[in-house]
């Protein structure tokens, strides 16, 4: 998949970075997107060139098939369920940390590995580092319950919209075989708040509100930026 986004190159030098933590040895989270992209074929270089060793754990179909092309070795969470860390992208990433995920319907699996490791970090472009989150909230939901699940979801302030296919009639469906909502709350004062109101509703099986990332490899105009999470 050739990313011709704008910021294209950003996203590869923020990837390209990350890859620079993974070390023989390590278990590792494999994040969905086009900017995490660019870390699992770093890692596929660095096993050619320099023989890395290290097992992968794919957060998706995408990631799977982007890493086994790369050449890596793949594991499970049932055979390693505690990784030594997990990099991923983000649709964005606010200055508290707090991250939404889920652009690509992947949030699901993408926040058990990340749950699942002793690190986590984000890579991305500096389009997605914002003072507040304003993208709409990714929810994995159940198809028996969509119905319920919109109408809590509008109870709570939010405009939640169905996301449906291209080149298919209908809506997406998920890795695990559900449907995707974008839920619209304009801007999200309270990320932690709203994540605990949407975690109950019935039928909801995750939604894209991260509040655990460790790490935020930012690609800016000088070079990469770390920034490392500062809240208690
Ligand atoms: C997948 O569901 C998302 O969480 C992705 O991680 C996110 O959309 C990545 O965005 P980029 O493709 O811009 O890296």
């Amino acid at each position: 998949m050739k990313d011709v986004s704008a910021n294209a190159d950003a996203k590869r030098l923020a990837g390209e970075a990350a890859a620079e933590l993974v070390k023989s040895g390590m278990v590792v989270g494999l994040g969905t997107g086009s900017t995490v992209a660019w870390t699992i074929k770093r890692l596929g270089e660095k096993i050619k060139e320099e023989g890395l060793d290290f097992w992968g754990i794919p957060t998706s179909f995408q990631a799977e098939n982007l890493a086994i092309a790369s050449g890596i070795k793949l594991t499970t969470l049932n055979s390693h369920p505690v990784l030594d860390l997990a990099i991923d992208g983000a649709d964005q990433v606010d200055h508290n940390l707090y991250v939404i995920k889920g652009g690509g319907a992947a949030h699901t699996r993408e926040k058990v590995v990340a749950g699942s490791a002793r690190r986590f970090v984000i890579v991305a472009d500096e389009s997605k580092y914002v003072p507040k989150l304003t993208w709409p909230v990714p929810v994995e939901v159940l198809p028996f319950a969509f119905r319920l699940v919109e109408r809590r979801l509008t109870e709570l302030g939010g405009k939640p919209v169905l996301r449906l296919g291209k080149m298919k009639d209908g809506p997406v469906i998920t890795d695990n075989g559900n449907f995707v909502m974008d839920a619209d709350f304009g801007t999200i004062e309270d990320p932690k708040g709203l994540a605990a109101k949407i975690s109950p509703i019935p039928g909801v099986v995750e939604h894209g509100i991260f509040d655990n990332l460790d790490e935020l490899y930012l690609a800016r105009a000088g070079g990469v930026e770390i920034i490392r999470r500062r809240r208690g």
